[in-house]
């Protein structure tokens, strides 16, 4: 349960009153003012679009240090996790806020196996999506649908043991996430198979096929689990609040993942991968000119902006950017492809930018996204699969976040709002209206 403590009060003076607002501080040191009692003491409330200023609860899961580029789950900065660990492992911390010891991971992967395989109504549905359908639509209707075939996530008093829902999801999201890649490209599915760990299993399923005696490569396998590993969780983001504040309604872990697919597939968010390869690919057909890209996106042209840039949190380069770009460089390098014109292009982007008054000024660095779908791009996996996989490695983040929700007597998520739209005015019969 999250350790706020409290930091004494700031008053704030209004024209008629002064109130006094308790400040919590968390174990990091950061503090916030609590204004749950300033609508009820004075009538106002606050104003804060996009709840930049705003924090939404205090959650004991991951810490995100945005000045000084730090990420750490439940205590353990991203650069050990990503060096040392399995994805699995992150999983199994991000949920039970402990990295797993061998007789566990064993029990954790024992699971898995156990739920990979999805009902085979559910894959009928499949049958009746057109071909195009982007995976991210499929992903998300198949996980609001997992509550039909599991309806004992529903019974509160029936409440599963944790390890099962959670590696059910795991494992059935992976799978799923397969199967939606082989209906785009209308070959037969490739079934899980016990034989193979997580990341070797949903490159099998991805890329073997009746026809080829395909075998998953070491390289590309761990690279996966690393990129899997950077994209685990990320405190409140968007896909993440959302995920949260559709739990914060009581819905069951199915539906509210489903809500966070979707909120994650937006360009802005987990979708900037997809989009950071068509921007560079844009930039390579028209000669490669980087500069009229960085014009442009200075020029604030709304439909366009440097992808895979800029965050609302990091002011400093994204820690899981500089090892995304480490590892893509090592994976190029390893699969012959170091000259991608497409890495060349984003090289010199990046150098480009960071030397920009206008990207400086504003803190503007390389993030997760920028350099992901490079790697994904060298792995043989299709653009339309990256958010895929980002949502893939968010999964265990989500999951933890929505049991941390429901394991505390949080309200249901309702903010304010500041109307702004007509006054009263009388009703007008329709045969009287001019
Ligand atoms: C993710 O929140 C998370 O933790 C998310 C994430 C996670 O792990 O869950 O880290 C994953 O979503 C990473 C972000 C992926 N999105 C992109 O790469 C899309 C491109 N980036 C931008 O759209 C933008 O930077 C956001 C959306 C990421 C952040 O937007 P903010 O915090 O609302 O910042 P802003 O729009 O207020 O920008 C501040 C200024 C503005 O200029 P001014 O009004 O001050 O003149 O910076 C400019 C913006 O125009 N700006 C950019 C820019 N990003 C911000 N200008 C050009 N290119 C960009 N990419």
């Amino acid at each position: 349960m999250s350790r706020l403590i409290s930091k004494g009060s700031v008053e704030l003076r209004l024209p008629d009153k002064t109130i006094s607002l308790p400040v919590h501080q968390g174990t990091e040191g950061e503090c916030a003012i609590d204004i749950s009692a300033l609508r009820r003491e004075t009538g106002l409330i606050t104003y804060d679009p996009g709840f930049v200023n705003t924090g939404a609860c205090a959650s004991d899961i991951t810490f995100v240090d945005g000045e000084k580029g730090i990420l750490r789950h439940r205590g353990y900065d991203i650069e050990d996790l990503a060096e040392n660990c399995l994805f699995l492992e992150v999983a199994y911390l991000l949920v039970h806020n402990k990295l797993p010891n061998k007789k566990e991971y064993q029990a954790f992967s024992r699971l898995m196996n156990h739920h990979s395989m999805i009902h085979e109504d559910m894959r009928n549905f499949f049958n009746n999506y057109p071909e195009g359908a982007h995976p991210m639509a499929v992903l998300s209707a198949m996980v609001v649908s997992l509550s039909s075939f599991y309806p004992e996530i529903e019974r509160e008093e029936g409440h599963e043991d944790l390890d099962i829902t959670v590696t059910r999801l795991l494992s059935k999201l992976r799978t799923i996430a397969a199967f939606s890649y082989k209906k785009s490209i209308g070959e037969p599915f490739v079934y899980p198979s016990h034989k193979y760990t997580y990341c070797e299993n949903f490159l099998n399923m991805m890329f073997a096929s009746p026809v080829n005696d395909y075998h998953p490569d070491p390289v590309a396998v761990r690279a996966l689990n690393l990129y899997l590993v950077l994209h685990a969780d990320h405190e409140q983001n968007c896909s993440t609040s959302v995920v949260r504040f559709v739990g914060s309604a009581g819905s069951n872990l199915y539906a509210s993942i489903a809500a966070g697919i979707c909120a994650l597939w937006g360009p802005l968010h987990g979708g900037a991968n997809e989009a950071v390869i068509r921007m560079l690919e844009s930039i390579r057909v028209n000669g490669g000119n980087v500069d009229r890209a960085i014009e442009r996106a200075k020029s604030r042209d709304p439909r366009f902006r440097l992808m895979g840039f800029g965050h609302r949190v990091y002011k400093t380069y994204d820690p899981r950017a500089r090892i995304a770009k480490r590892a893509c460089m090592q994976l190029l390098e390893k699969f012959g492809v170091g000259n991608d014109p497409l890495l060349e292009i984003a090289l010199q982007l990046e150098e480009k930018a960071l030397k920009d008054e206008y990207f400086v000024s504003r803190n503007l660095y390389p993030n997760v996204d920028f350099y992901t779908g490079i790697a994904y791009r060298a792995m043989g996996i299709p653009e339309n699969m990256f958010t895929v996989l980002f949502a893939l490695g968010r999964l265990p983040g989500w999951i933890a976040h929505w049991l941390e929700q429901h394991s505390s007597e949080q309200k249901i998520g309702r903010p304010r709002q500041i109307y702004t739209g007509e006054t009263r005015r009388p009703f007008v019969p329709m045969d009287e209206r001019p």
